[in-house]
């Protein structure tokens, strides 16, 4: 594992999305797993202003997205297929029909689970998994407690990331309470693992994770045993 540390939220920023640029540059049609929340925006930011100035081609490149809630329908703000076309897929040249998301709002969840693990499959893996890390060690919607060998599947949303996540919401009651996330299993399938994290606040969970055991009370923990993980974090290293 590598641990870099960054001068503040762009470098962080920055350095993640050289990553990320080099990976494009170097396998232009590779699979990348991104992941929504605050901690990307910069990074995705980034990546915009270097497609713009002409140095990245997203016309290979197939994303698959983390998670995504369940019950909120794709064109509303609060969905993450909405987060990550904003901030990203409607800003490069990226082809529509190279954008995977789960499926919130299917019927039948299960079999979108299951269906949005053979897509990835027949892509032949995710080559770079973008992460952030939960307040409470979670990794995609892989909430403390989560077995580490689950495919992609439904999850009751942790209190605390309900929470966590009710700023982007009128009110804590708005907030979903589940939503279908990339399981342990095929993230830690993904050939290399980006995981950035911000702020001082994250810290004590950082500090599990990477340092603590490998237990599925810190999700995240797991990485420790990924043979490819890149950890770019500003402010959360003890
Ligand atoms: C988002 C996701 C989550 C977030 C995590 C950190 O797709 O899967 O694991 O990465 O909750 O969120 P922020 O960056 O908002 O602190």
């Amino acid at each position: 594992m590598k641990i870099i540390r960054a001068r503040d939220y762009n470098d962080m920023s920055r350095k993640a999305a050289n990553i990320i640029s080099a990976q494009i540059i170097l396998q232009p049609g590779c699979v990348l797993g991104l992941c929504s929340g605050a901690t990307p925006i910069g990074t995705y930011e980034q990546l915009v202003r270097w497609y713009d100035k002409g140095d990245l081609d997203f016309s290979g490149v197939r994303a698959v997205c983390l998670d995504e809630y369940v019950g909120v329908p794709r064109g509303d703000p609060h969905s993450f297929r909405y987060f990550l076309s904003s901030c990203l897929f409607d800003c490069v040249n990226i082809r529509p029909e190279n954008v995977f998301v789960p499926d919130g709002m299917a019927g039948d969840l299960a079999a979108e689970c299951g269906r949005y693990d053979r897509t990835i499959a027949s892509m032949g893996g995710i080559d770079l998994q973008l992460l952030g890390l939960g307040y409470n060690g979670h990794i995609g919607f892989n909430e403390p407690g989560a077995a580490f060998e689950k495919d992609t599947h439904c999850v009751r949303l942790a209190e605390s990331t309900r929470r966590a996540n009710a700023r982007y919401f009128d009110n804590m009651h708005l907030v979903p309470s589940k939503a279908i996330t990339l399981g342990i299993k095929p993230i830690m399938q993904a050939r290399k693992i980006l995981l950035i994290v911000s702020g001082e606040d994250k810290s004590y969970v950082l500090e599990q994770a990477l340092l603590g055991p490998v237990t599925p009370r810190v999700p995240a923990s797991i990485l420790q045993l990924h043979p490819d993980v890149t950890v770019i974090e500003y402010g959360a290293m003890p």
